[in-house]
C-alpha cells in the first residue's frame, strides 16, 4: 500500500499565541515562523490580521520571509476580515485564507443567534470573497466536533461548491472521542460531495486530553492535514501537539502515513517557542519534555544501560536530543550508579561498587536527585579511593 502525506498545518503563532501571557511581538514571530519552514511545516497560520496592528504587521512580515511553506491568514467569514487578510498576505508565495463560522446549534442559536439557513449563506459568501483574492481558501467549521454530521455534511458541500480547497472540521471544544471524531471524517468523505478533490484538515482541541488522539483518528480516517502547535499550546487546554502526531506517524509505519517535518529539529523548536513564551514544558510532556528520555528507577535505568530500547520506543537522537539520561535518585540501582560513576570518571570494581552503593543510598535519602558533583562526594566518603581506577 502506498504511504500517503499528511501535511503539517501549524497554528502556533495563531491559536497557540492566544494562550493568557505568552503574547509575541513581530520580531519573535518571525524567528519562529523561520524555523518552523526550515523544518518542513506545510502551512505556517501566521495570525488573525484583522485582531490588531501588530498581527497584521506580523503577517505581513512572515509573508515576505517564508519561503517554502504555504501562509495562512484567519477570518471570520466576515468580508472586511477578508480583505484585511488578503492585504496582509499580498506578498507571501504561497498565500491561504482561513475563513469560517460556527456550526453547532450551540454556536448558531447562543452565539449567532441565527438560523442554519443563514450560516451556508454567510459560509458560501465568505468562501467565494476569500477565493477573488486567493486560490487556496480553507473553511472552518467552528464546533464541528459538537455539529450534527448532515448539517457538517451540507455545509461541507455548499463551500466546496464557492471554491473551498480545504475542510477543516474542528474539535473546538475538545469534547469528542477519538472513535466518535474519526466517525465524523469517515462520514463527511462517504456523504460530501466533491470531497475528494478538497483535503479534510483535523484541529483539535485538548480539553479531555484526546487532542493528538482525535488527530490521528481523524488521519486514519481519511484527513491529510492535521492543525497543531508546538508543545501543544493554545486555547484553554491547549491544541493538538506538533511533535506528537509527527513522532507517531514515524514510529507507527503500519499506518502508511507520513510528513514531511525534520524531526531531528523537534526537541530545539520546543524550546524556542517554550523560551520565547515564557511557557515551561512540563517536565513529563511526551517527545520534548525533559524527563522524556530519563530514567530514574533501578529496574528501568538497568534495561535501558543493556539495551535503549527495552524501555524508550524513540531514539532521542531522532527528536534531537543528545542521549537517554540516567537519573540517580534512592530508587536507583547498582546499574546506574557504576554507569554515571564511569561518566565521572570512576570505574568501579564490583566490590567498590557494593561499599559506595551503601553510601550512594544514605545520600540519595537525603535528595531529590543525586549530581555528577554529588557522586565525587560520595566516593570519598567510602573511603576508597586509594584503590579506585581514576580514568
Ligand atoms: O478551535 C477552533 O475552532 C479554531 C478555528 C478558528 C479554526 O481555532
Ligand atoms: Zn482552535
Amino acid at each position: 500500500m502506498n504511504r500517503e502525506k499528511v501535511q503539517i498545518f501549524d497554528t502556533t503563532l495563531r491559536d497557540g499565541e492566544q494562550v493568557p501571557g505568552c503574547k509575541l511581538d513581530t520580531k519573535q514571530k518571525l524567528v519562529i515562523a523561520e524555523r518552523l519552514d526550515n523544518m518542513g511545516v506545510d502551512i505556517i497560520e501566521a495570525g488573525f490580521p484583522i485582531s490588531s496592528p501588530g498581527d497584521f504587521l506580523s503577517v505581513t512580515e512572515i509573508s515576505k520571509v517564508v519561503k517554502n511553506a504555504t501562509v495562512c491568514g484567519l477570518t471570520r467569514a466576515v468580508k472586511k476580515d477578508i480583505d484585511v487578510a488578503a492585504e496582509a498576505l499580498k506578498l507571501a508565495k504561497k498565500p491561504r485564507i482561513h475563513t469560517g463560522i460556527g456550526t453547532s446549534d450551540s454556536h448558531i442559536i447562543h452565539k449567532l443567534n441565527t438560523t442554519r439557513e443563514d450560516i451556508i449563506e454567510r459560509a458560501k459568501a465568505a468562501v467565494a470573497h476569500a477565493k477573488s483574492y486567493v486560490e487556496d481558501v480553507e473553511f472552518y467549521a467552528e464546533d464541528a466536533g459538537r455539529t450534527d454530521n448532515a448539517f457538517l455534511a451540507q455545509v461541507c458541500e455548499e463551500v466546496i461548491k464557492s471554491g473551498a480547497t480545504v475542510l477543516n472540521i474542528p474539535d473546538t471544544t475538545g469534547y469528542c472521542l477519538p472513535e466518535e471524531y474519526g466517525a465524523k471524517i469517515k462520514y463527511l468523505k462517504e456523504n460530501v460531495k466533491g470531497i475528494d478533490n478538497v483535503t479534510i484538515s483535523c484541529h483539535c482541541h485538548n480539553d479531555l486530553g484526546m487532542a493528538t488522539a482525535n488527530s490521528i483518528s481523524g488521519a486514519i480516517n481519511g484527513a491529510r492535514q492535521i492543525e497543531c502547535t508546538i508543545n501543544g499550546i493554545g486555547e484553554r487546554a491547549g491544541n493538538t501537539a506538533l511533535e506528537e502526531v509527527v513522532m507517531i506517524f514515524k514510529q507507527h509505519p503500519d499506518l502508511n502515513l507520513y510528513t514531511d517535518i525534520d524531526t531531528k529539529q523537534l526537541n530545539e523548536m520546543s524550546r524556542l517557542v517554550s523560551e520565547s513564551m515564557g511557557m515551561m514544558v512540563q517536565p513529563n510532556k511526551a517527545i520534548v519534555g525533559a524527563n522524556a528520555f530519563a530514567h530514574s528507577s533501578g529496574i528501568h535505568q538497568d534495561g535501558v544501560i543493556k539495551n535503549r530500547a527495552t524501555y524508550e520506543i524513540i531514539d532521542p537522537a531522532d527528536v534531537g536530543v543528545n542521549e537517554s539520561s540516567i537519573v540517580l535518585t534512592a530508587r536507583s540501582g547498582r546499574a546506574a550508579l557504576a554507569y554515571r560513576a564511569k561518566k565521572v570518571g570512576y570505574e568501579l570494581t564490583k566490590t567498590q561498587l557494593d561499599v559506595v552503593y551503601v553510601e550512594f543510598l544514605k545520600f540519595a535519602d537525603m535528595k531529590k536527585e543525586v549530581l555528577d558533583d554529588d557522586i565525587h562526594l560520595i566516593i570519598a566518603a567510602s573511603k576508597i579511593e586509594g584503590d579506585l581506577i581514576k580514568r
